[in-house]
């Protein structure tokens, strides 16, 4: 039986305002407070208290435009209205069943006192665990479309925290993460990076979600939700005074940043504030924030671990292209670079679909299966270079399709665009019908290079409505969309589920090739803490071979191979890649058989304990089966943490396959000392694990029958 939304909505109150006295919310604990006003010249400010402690000092709200008057001083309040809400919604997946959304609102109607007495409304919904708030521009007689040069919100902190950040870069997420305190941030020391397609760092500003820790404990994460026809906010740092200010994302090409017809509201701008670490990551305020499901059944797309053609392309042992090109009469040309290394090949993806059978795995991603990617990277011209329709020769996807049936595995799909945004707008409606006449449903997305046409950026508004036109064209056809390069997720996923995962942070690839030493043992660490707040991620974990020597030199993963296998609970995702080669992962059966067993859909998630930067603890139950598992990673430090098993159900026993670092263990000295061990628990078991250096524990913890 299914018990979803109950609606609880009841307005309390609704009154004219003659004063223009503080209004108060609190969240349904009382824990939080926010206090909404006007200040100096009449500009609306608010404030938000943490038991009675200020968290947000006065902080002014407003806008400019461009060829009009800014909005944000003299102001009165027409009116508030407050509400109550509290109701439990169902995730198709997800990294629990139900969701608790249960807030007190305010909303403040604001209106010009001089001409031409333009009008719009701050809406706040204040949970126990943070808060959102956005403008409402309603439909009005003097005003009927805006461009904004500038959103003017601000976050006025009161310490200097402990800051996890990455630039505000324009065009990319894939920065490595800094800690350092608000005052020292600097951005624009972090402009020159050899290891990116793309960048654009024009102020010193942080991307979001940017995490921070107070003296006291307290711990906040700034991001927005419900990003839609708008710019990317970033955050611009005023050092001296641990402020923070909207920067939105510009284009080059425009005197304005964001165009809109009235009305329409602005994304969610969202502060997350806990008491601890781990409480961030129970925190579904950015979920919550969106709007219902609007897509209804979608049961077409099931959760899958998957492999692929992909690492063997980054380590440079095979390549997306064929080597050879279609002239203009569409015949195939020896371009002179046939090397005979293209890595999808027929018979290549059935080694994988073989692998995938046996090991419980349920798709194959097939990248560099089309026509184009002789002309891949440091091109200008890439408009209608891509085809997604057009296969190479060596690769008979209709053979593939149907062999992958037989043995329940499926075919992912990979569209690279190579940010030429317009070849793939126009070709979308073919591809995605290609996919869906194969029973396709799920497509990986690529936006390497600098967006096509010129002068857009990844984060800006024009960008956003492409990803987000291309998820909704896609659930047309049952197709589902994990983007690479995407732009970063703000819990749209609830709204339009087919908005699986996306990449949007440092991945694994770089360990492949970047020359800069990869991703560092503190990376994941802050990652779970940040980046992970926002949403799913296609991190591509189990890396077996952690040195691959016979393939580069100078590059490795920079974790045990225990890490490895306790990503797959740790990041969530409903789609986890098995990233390896298939020899490697042959090699060593023993750890295999944890990828093989480990969940990619849970009922519940607890996170057991961690601190940002530094490790973290997350067991999940899997839907349908009452099993759990339970992943534990460390940055560059060795530590014991004591597990408490009281999150099993009581009376039940169950058989635990611990999966750690052995005693030589060490991210770089002995990444694959692994020690498999079995023991039955209950929920009265507790146990201490040692965690190496880089290191990691994984465990799973299946229900005996
Ligand atoms: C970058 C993506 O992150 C990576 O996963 C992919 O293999 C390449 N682009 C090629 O599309
Ligand atoms: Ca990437």
């Amino acid at each position: 039986m299914k018990k979803i939304s109950l609606l609880l909505m009841s307005i309390l109150a609704f009154y004219s305002c003659q004063k223009e006295e503080v209004k108060t919310i609190s969240s349904p604990n009382n824990n939080l407070k926010v206090e909404v006003g006007l200040g100096q010249n009449k500009a609306p400010f608010y404030i938000v208290k943490k038991e009675n402690e200020v968290v947000v000092d006065t902080s002014y709200l407003g806008f400019e435009f461009k060829n009009a008057p800014a909005l944000k001083n003299n102001l009165r309040i027409v009116s508030v209205e407050t509400a109550s809400f509290d109701n439990v919604w169902e995730m198709p997946w997800g990294e629990q069943e139900k969701v608790i959304n249960n807030y007190n609102e305010l909303r403040v109607n604001l209106q010009e006192t001089a001409t031409p007495n333009r009008k719009f409304s701050v809406v706040f919904k204040v949970y126990d665990d943070g808060l959102g708030f956005r403008y409402e521009f309603p439909k009005q007689e003097n005003l009927k479309e805006v461009f904004i040069t500038e959103e003017q919100t601000a976050f006025n902190l009161t310490e200097d925290y402990k800051t996890f950040w990455i630039p505000g870069d324009w065009d990319i997420y894939e920065h490595l993460y800094n800690t350092t305190p608000l005052s020292k941030i600097d951005a624009l020391s972090k402009r020159n990076h050899s290891n990116l397609a793309q960048t654009s760092i024009p102020n010193n500003a942080v991307n979001t979600p940017v995490t921070m820790v107070g003296k006291n404990g307290l711990h906040l994460s700034f991001h927005e939700a419900a990003l839609v026809d708008y710019s990317g906010m970033t955050l611009g740092v005023d050092t001296n005074n641990f402020n923070l200010k909207s920067i939105l994302v510009g284009s080059d090409n425009k005197d304005y940043k964001v165009h809109r017809t009235l009305p329409f509201h602005t994304p969610w701008r969202t502060i997350q504030v806990t008491d601890n670490a781990p409480d961030l990551i129970s925190s579904n305020l950015i979920v919550n924030l969106n709007e219902p499901n609007k897509l209804g059944d979608v049961s077409w797309f099931k959760p899958m671990k998957y492999t692929g053609v992909w690492w063997e392309m980054h380590l440079g042992r095979s390549s997306w292209d064929y080597g050879m090109t279609k002239d203009k009469n569409g015949n195939w040309v020896d371009t002179g670079k046939a090397h005979g290394r293209h890595g999808a090949t027929t018979a290549n993806v059935k080694k994988f679909i073989d692998f995938s059978a046996k090991n419980n795995i349920n798709g194959v991603l097939v990248e560099g299966w089309n026509t184009g990617w002789e002309h891949w990277i440091g091109f200008e011209d890439r408009e209608g270079v891509f085809d997604f329709v057009t296969p190479y020769p060596d690769y008979d996807m209709e053979e593939v399709i149907k062999y992958g049936k037989e043995k329940g595995v499926s075919i992912i799909m990979h569209h690279e665009t190579s940010s030429g945004t317009e070849t793939y707008t126009k070709q979308q409606d073919k591809a995605f019908a290609l996919m869906k006449k194969y029973g396709m449903h799920s497509v990986k997305t690529g936006y390497v290079g600098k967006i096509l046409p010129k002068g857009e950026f990844h984060h800006g508004q024009y960008m956003v409505n492409h990803y987000n036109n291309t998820v909704e064209k896609a659930a047309k056809y049952q197709v589902a969309i994990n983007a690479h390069e995407p732009i970063k997720p703000t819990g749209l996923r609830r709204t339009y589920p087919n908005t699986i995962s996306r990449e949007g942070l440092r991945g694994q690839e770089f360990n492949a090739w970047s020359s800069d030493g990869g991703n560092p043992p503190e990376h994941l660490p802050i990652v779970a803490f940040t980046r992970m707040l926002a949403g799913p991620i296609d991190y591509t974990p189990g890396i077996f071979n952690i040195k691959f020597n016979e393939y580069k030199k100078n590059n490795q993963v920079n974790t045990t191979l225990a890490q490895q296998l306790a990503l797959y609970v740790v990041i969530y995702s409903p789609v986890q890649m098995a990233a390896d080669l298939v020899e490697h992962y042959e090699a060593n059966l023993k750890a295999l058989q944890f990828i093989k067993e480990v969940g990619v859909d849970w009922k519940q998630t607890k996170v057991l304990n961690g601190e940002v930067g530094d490790y973290v603890t997350i067991a999940r139950e899997e839907r349908g089966t009452g099993n759990w598992f339970l992943g534990a990673i460390t940055d560059e430090n060795r530590r014991d943490l004591e597990i408490n098993f009281s999150f099993l159900e009581e009376g039940e026993s169950y058989t635990a396959t611990i999966y750690k670092d052995g005693k030589n263990a060490h991210w770089d000295k002995n990444p694959l000392d692994l020690e498999i061990t079995t023991l039955k628990v209950t929920n009265k078991t507790t146990m201490n694990l040692h965690l190496a250096a880089g290191g990691g524990v994984a465990i799973s913890i299946l229900k005996n029958k």
